[in-house]
């Protein structure tokens, strides 16, 4: 997937091995308690709960967050879906999967979404749903905006918006940015992130994501986590609350 030889210098933030410096269980156990949290609008149907995980590397969280999830909902089947631009993690969270009735995985390039065929959209279809409950976008923010500069990074979380009920992000602060764009030049890369220089939405990236997701989209923020050990703060918004 990547050229680079230093394992910490990723383009996309495919490091084979993330779980190893950055503990799922750990960042599970700031996932809120509380059930209104979790509750959507399909709540009285009965139908499966829809999650997606977006970035969701060789799965270890996702399959976390899908027992989580089976404890919260006992009474609701839950189906995830987890998405990897990288083959090789997602070679990985299939070959791991424990729960292969209701955990899928496919390899796909967010930022290539259109509304016709690809697997999201196919998802929903077999659900005969038109969205998500729960969309999950953890650490994958940055990778996503030095890849695509501020239009990307917007237009990512339009996507995430019309995609989900509840939207959960755990945006990148600024000096990982800085961490991420050392760790390329240290590993050799000529070009490293060509469009960081440009980008717009900096220092305030975390504020400016919640601003634009506030006032431009008009999602309600309804949980924010403390901090994980990384600075990072896990962020709940409702559409139409
Ligand atoms: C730092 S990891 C976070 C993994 C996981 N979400 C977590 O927090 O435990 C970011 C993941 O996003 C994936 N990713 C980056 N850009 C992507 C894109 N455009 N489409 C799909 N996945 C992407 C990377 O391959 C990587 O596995």
């Amino acid at each position: 997937m990547d050229d680079f030889v230093e394992p910490g210098a990723v383009r996309h933030g495919n490091f084979i091995n993330y779980y190893d410096f950055n503990s799922a269980p750990e960042r599970r156990d700031l996932l809120p308690l509380d059930d209104d949290l979790w509750r959507t609008t399909t709540e009285a149907s009965q139908q499966p709960y829809l999650v997606l995980d977006v970035g969701c590397n060789a799965g270890n969280f996702t399959q976390l967050l899908y027992e989580f999830l089976v404890q919260k909902k006992p009474n609701r089947k839950i189906i995830m879906l987890g998405v990897d631009i990288d083959p090789v993690l997602i070679e990985r969270a299939t070959q791991a999967n424990q729960f292969k009735e209701n955990v899928f995985y496919s390899c796909y390039n967010v930022m290539e979404y259109d509304d016709a065929e690809n697997c999201i959209a196919n998802h929903l279809k077999a659900q005969g749903k038109y969205q998500f409950d729960v969309v999950c976008c953890f650490s994958i923010t940055m990778w996503i905006h030095l890849n695509n500069g501020d239009d990307g990074l917007l237009r990512f979380l339009d996507l995430m918006v019309q995609l989900s009920e509840i939207l959960v992000i755990e945006p990148q602060p600024w000096s990982c940015y800085k961490n991420a764009v050392r760790r390329m030049k240290r590993a050799g890369a000529q070009d490293t992130f060509p469009l960081f220089g440009a980008l717009k939405m900096r220092n305030d990236v975390e504020q400016s994501i919640k601003d634009y997701l506030k006032c431009k989209k008009l999602l309600a923020i309804i949980y924010e986590s403390d901090a994980t050990k990384w600075k990072r703060k896990i962020c709940f918004y409702r559409k139409g609350a």
